[in-house]
Parts: structure tokens; sequence; C-alpha cells
């Protein structure tokens, strides 16, 4: 499953969104509504010119042309409000890097994420979700935002660093990550530097929330450089840095800036997604029951384990439609880096340009009634899925998310260790929709959790011990990355 969109037999049509105020342009919008606003710009055309503040900007709404752009990363490169922003956070790491620099970075980086190392990873995956729901009680309020953020970074920092970042200082990455996508946000949609200089408590918690993670960073690299060697990505890097093989060095500077890069981006949007699927799985009983029932019969009680992956059918296509309905990353820019012609309209050079999985999601022409959860999209026969290359909330092309894969069987492994022996409810009451940041999901997530008494026997947290060591070979990761190119394999 692929790119596989047909070109529409009509030219491109090309329009400008309504209600553009001077010096904030659709700033009020994008703040205030930002999904109905960019729900609203299909029918205005394939691509669409809005004003970020002051600055002119075009979205894409075409599927078929939003593949083309991702194709040609040379001509779309990283850039525009957003990731000038990121740079100063994540320096010239793989995430922000220009795509003169990106084909070296990504090799180095790649060999983590290849499909027998995020194999190798599901027992880890297995213990981080069964550590955090194990001293759970009935009746317990959890902060599920919190919550699967805190497993994530943990889970994240274990597989980039060990232990070199200790508990203590995961958490306190956790923390800033808050504080830091909060303020991305504001300065993408309205990129005016100069309010951004005022020193206001906001502008304040957000500079030292990016110098606190350069910080911890900084200490756990200090903290290797003292110790042993390891075998994860800081080894990897440091191993680089010393390498004569004709590539340049690693510099100090660039393992900082990938650990950043790495660490931030590999715990928040796989967080932001388990949170939108538990408050999903709470508004959607019929959901929840057939999800029980698998995870039932395929785990009888046992924690998951590599070998069941490719059996949690329903499971992950639970995590594949919540990424469908609420997509983590919803909005990214790019820059054009000379004039070009796109959709039939001239682009000049520095031109910033946008897209949103979110918009392409909840496009009815793509995803017939977009706003009803229904997992059965995905189960084959079920229900018409849409055409695939409408489905991106990992991107396309070149700078495509190197952790899908990870993610995946991240997101998978946590929900059938959690709902294998706990239910989460909504308190009563109206649920608030997900506000979007840099990210989109609930940022502040209450539910109450219930021990699951329908589940089988031996579902108690000791049970982290009979995790088998994963198998590498032809784990079920590694078939999901024969499966297709947008990084979600489902059914
Ligand atoms: C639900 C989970 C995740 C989602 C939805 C997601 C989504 C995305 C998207 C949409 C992009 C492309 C951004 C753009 O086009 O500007 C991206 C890039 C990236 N993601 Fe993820 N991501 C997830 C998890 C992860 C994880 C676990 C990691 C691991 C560290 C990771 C690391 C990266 C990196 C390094 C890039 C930049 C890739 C490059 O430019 O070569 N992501 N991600």
């Amino acid at each position: 499953m692929n790119g596989c969109v047909h070109e529409p037999e009509q030219p491109w049509t090309v329009g400008t969104a309504p209600g553009i105020f001077p010096s904030i342009g659709h700033g009020i919008a994008l703040f205030r509504r930002p999904l109905e606003f960019l729900k609203s710009l299909p029918p205005q055309g394939d691509l669409v010119e809005i004003r970020l503040g002051p600055q002119r900007a075009w979205m894409v709404c075409h599927p078929e042309l939003v593949h083309r752009m991702l194709r040609d990363s040379r001509t779309f490169d990283k850039g525009g409000p957003q990731y000038e922003r990121l740079r100063a956070l994540m320096g010239d790491g793989v995430v922000t890097c220009p795509h003169a620099e990106h084909r070296r970075q990504r090799r180095l980086l790649q060999p983590t994420f290849h499909p027998s190392n995020v194999s190798g990873h599901t027992a880890l995956m297995a213990e981080e979700a069964a550590a955090l729901c194990g001293d759970w009680r009935d009746g317990q309020e959890v902060d599920v935002s919190a919550a699967m953020l805190g497993m994530t970074t943990r889970l994240i920092s274990r597989v980039l660093l060990s232990d070199s970042l200790s508990p203590a200082a995961a958490d306190e990455v956790r923390h800033c990550l808050a504080a830091i996508v909060r303020g991305l946000f504001v300065r993408t949609i309205v990129p005016v530097d100069v309010l951004f200089r005022i020193p206001t408590p906001a502008n304040r918690r957000y500079r030292r929330a990016v110098e606190r993670v350069r910080e911890l960073i900084d200490a756990a690299i200090a903290e290797r450089r003292r110790g042993a060697p390891r075998d994860d990505l800081l080894g990897l890097l440091l191993a680089a840095a010393d390498t004569e093989d004709g590539e340049p060095p690693v510099t100090d500077r660039e393992v900082h800036d990938q650990l950043v890069s790495l660490l931030l981006t590999g715990s928040e949007s796989s967080s932001m997604c388990l949170a939108s699927t538990f408050s999903l799985l709470g508004r959607h009983p019929e959901v929840e029951r057939r999800l029980h029932a698998e995870i039932d019969t395929v785990l009888a009680g046992r924690l998951p384990d590599v070998d069941d992956l490719p059996r949690l059918v329903y499971t992950r296509s639970v995590v594949t439609e919540t990424l469908r309905h609420s997509p983590p990353g919803w909005l990214f820019t790019r820059v054009t880096t000379r004039e070009t012609e796109f959709a039939g309209r001239r682009l000049p050079r520095g031109a910033t340009v946008l897209y949103s999985p979110y918009l392409l999601h909840h496009d009815p022409a793509s995803f017939p009634e977009p706003d009803r959860f229904l997992p059965e999209r995905w189960l084959e026969g079920e229900a018409a899925p849409g055409p695939h290359g409408a489905l991106i909330p990992f991107a396309a092309g070149s700078r495509k998310c190197i952790g899908d894969l990870f993610s995946m069987a991240e997101m998978t492994v946590a929900l059938a260790a959690i709902t294998g022996r706990w239910r989460l409810r909504h308190p009563s009451g109206r649920v608030a929709p997900p506000r979007p940041g840099a990210t989109l999901g609930p940022r502040s997530l209450t539910m109450i959790c219930a021990p699951r008494t329908d589940a089988p026997d031996g579902t108690a947290p000791h049970a982290v011990a009979q995790v088998p060591e994963a198998a590498a070979a032809a784990s079920g990761a590694e078939k999901a990355g024969r499966d297709g190119d947008n990084g979600v394999h489902h059914a």
C-alpha cells in the first residue's frame, strides 16, 4: 500500500482561504479552531493560499499533490516557520537538517530502527507497559496523557541511551516536552519572532525547557564517555565520531542534536496516539469489546511478545484508525529551495508550503464518514479503506518517519498489555475535544481505571518476567516492513 492515488482528470484547482486578518492572517482560525479550519480548505482547491501571520503560505489539499511534494524533498525542503523553530531545539539533526545533509544522517541512524532491532525491543515495550499499569488501583483516576508520555519517554530513552538517562532525568524531559510542544505550535502559526523575545512567563518557560533538555542530554553523553561503551544509539554515534572510514566524523554537536531530535520525536507522538486511543475506546464500547475479545484469545492473560504482533490484527486496526482519526503529527511545513511549478502555479523560491495528515484523513472524498472512529475500515472485507495514499500519519518519501515500525509495534504492544488487564473510563460529563499543539491529542486526559473482571487469569504485573526474549527473525515487525511504505501495516 502506497501513494497509489490516481491523478485527477481535471486540472488542479487553486484557491484562497477566506477570512484573512491584517498581521495575524489566519492565525486566529488556526489557533482557535484549527481542525475545523483545515477541514474547510479542500473545497477551496487542491492548493490553497493561507496566511501565517503576515506571511503567505500554501496548503496542499490533495493526496496526490502531497505525495509529489514529499517525493521531491530537494525542492520542498525542511523549512518554514515550524522547522525554523525546531532547529533552535534540534540543531541540524535528522529531523531538521536540510536535504543535502539528510542521506548521510539517515543512513547513520537507520540500523537502530531496522525491523530486526524493532523486534528485539518488543520485550522492553511490554515491560514498560506492564510497569506503567502495575500499581494502578480499582477506581483510581489516571492522568492518561502524562502516563503515556512517561512510558514512551522511558522506553525511547532506554533504546537510545540505555541507562545513561536516569528515570528522574527522563521524567524531567517529559515535563520540558510538554512546555516545548505548546510553545512550538504558537511559534508556527504566528511566526513573528519579536513576540517571543518578550520575557513573558510563557516565553521564559519555553526557553528554559529548551535549555534544560539540552543540559540533560549533555549530562547523559558526558556520563557515557566516562563509562563503558554500550550497544545503543549513543554507542553507535560515539563509534561514528571516532571512525576513520572516509566519511566525515560525527561531531560532538551532531551527537547531541541527534539525541535531542530522536528523544523528543520518539516520545511525543506515540504517547499522544495512545492517549487518543484510550479516549476513543472510552467512547466506543463496541470497539473496546471486540478489542478485548481479540486480546484475550491471542494472549490468554500473557503479556504480548514479538510473535503475537501478526495475530493482533484488530488491535493494530484500532491503532491505525486512531492514526487516521487523530494523527499526532497533523501539520507540517516545507520551504521551496527554488522557483517551481506546482499544481499549475508558479511558487517562488522560499515559499512556505504546508501539508496536513489530519486534513487528508478527514476528507470525505478519501474516507467516508471521516469523523467516525471505525477500526473495521482496516480489516479486509469489512469496509472500504479509501485510497491508501491518503493515509499518511508517518508522511512519505525520503523524510518519512524513521520510527514508523518502532512506534506501530510500541503502540500495539502497549495497547494489548494495558487493555488485557485494565479498562479506562471517562469520568461522567462531556469529553473535551483534543486541542492541537505542535502535536494533536489529549494533552490532559483523566480517566478512571477498573481491573478487567472478564479477562483470563494470569494478568498480574509480575507476568513481565515471563516475556520471552524477542525473536528477531521473521517477526511481525519485519513482515510489516515488507507490506507497504506508509508505515501503517494493517491486516
Ligand atoms: C505515533 C507515532 C509517530 C508518528 C505519528 C510520527 C509521525 C512522523 C511524521 C509525520 C514525520 C514526518 C514529518 C514531516 O514530514 O515534516 C516524522 C518524522 C520523523 N519521526 Fe516520527 N512519528 C512517530 C513516532 C516516531 C518515533 C517512535 C520515532 C523514533 C525516534 C520517530 C522519529 C522520527 C524522525 C527521526 C523523523 C524525521 C525523519 C527524517 O527526516 O528522515 N517518530 N514522524
